[in-house]
């Protein structure tokens, strides 16, 4: 059984790609850079050209959509005509639902309709709070942590939690149509910057803004219809949306999600 991993250089895809290479499953690496590893195949959402060779021999696909747009139909529709022989489909989506975005439902509901699938719906990666992401460079540059979402609280989950969930559910029978993947506690931003203080001994802050504030700083980072419905989804968490954790990593994995905080004493550097 051949699986294809897209974004499988990224957050979860690689984590995942390492799990199921452990495993010694036939993989199929996609990145539009793929090194010279066996298992890597070209693969680029904008070039149509690159699907058909990556789904070769491809029963099994996580597929990880186009970032960062609110319209993935348009790239995602030559890559599901493509993949007639593939008979399982695991999406990473999201918990938070991004107002004013009828393609990612589209999206959704095209991949709820190939033989077997199921969707992956995490709350907010730890992951953003490394590298390039804007609460990350916030952290770094400033000590500071920007958001609109004030008080509200997420289920901050690690990346290779979510992997490991993506390894049960590609490779195991038939999987339910959608999971909710949370870590083991609910934090609003200003509770993370504490416990980044706490372990790392270096001071940062949590500062609230307007939904257009916030608008505006991501914009710098994202395009700007999709940083208007981040800002909004903020707004959201604020009111209470993603204050909630679940028990799926841990009853599909057998071991409980990482802690926000041992991810940051584990990331600490
Ligand atoms: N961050 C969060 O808090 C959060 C929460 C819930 C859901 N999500 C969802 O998780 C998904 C992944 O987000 P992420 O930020 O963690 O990203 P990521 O998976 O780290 O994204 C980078 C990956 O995307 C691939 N990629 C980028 N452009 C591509 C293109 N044109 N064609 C093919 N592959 C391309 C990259 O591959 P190469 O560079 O190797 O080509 C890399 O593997 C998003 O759909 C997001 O909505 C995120």
């Amino acid at each position: 059984m051949r699986i294809l991993i897209t974004g499988g250089t990224g957050n979860t895809g690689r984590p995942l790609a390492a799990a199921l290479r452990a495993r010694g499953a036939d993989i199929r690496v996609a990145s539009r850079h793929p090194r010279s590893a066996a298992d890597h195949v070209r693969f680029d959402w904008a070039d149509p050209a690159t699907h058909g060779p990556a789904l070769e021999g491809v029963e099994v696909a996580y597929l990880v959509p186009p970032l960062a747009t609110l319209e993935p139909m348009p790239l995602v529709e030559p890559f599901l005509a493509a993949a007639s022989g593939v008979r399982r489909v695991v999406l990473l989506g999201s918990l938070a639902v991004l107002p004013g975005a009828p393609g990612i439902v589209e999206l959704e509901r095209a991949v709820q309709r190939m033989p077997e699938s199921s969707i992956l719906r995490p709350s907010g990666f730890m992951q953003n709070f490394l590298g390039a992401h804007p609460v990350a460079t916030g952290i770094r540059e400033r000590g500071e942590i920007v958001s609109a979402s004030g008080p509200g609280r997420l289920g901050w989950i690690d990346a290779e939690d979510i992997a490991a969930v993506a390894a049960e559910v590609l490779t195991g029978p038939a999987p339910a149509r959608e999971h909710t993947l949370t870590g083991p506690e609910t934090l609003s931003y200003s509770a993370a910057a504490a416990i980044i203080t706490e372990v790392t001994g270096r001071p940062v802050r949590y500062t609230e803004v307007s939904v257009d504030e916030q608008t505006r700083r991501l914009s710098a980072f994202l395009p700007q219809p999709y940083s208007r419905a981040l800002a909004a989804v903020d707004a959201d968490i604020r009111r209470g949306s993603e204050d909630r954790t679940t028990s799926v990593v841990e009853d599909l994995t057998g071991r409980p999600p990482r802690s926000f905080r041992d991810f940051v004493a584990a990331h600490m550097a």
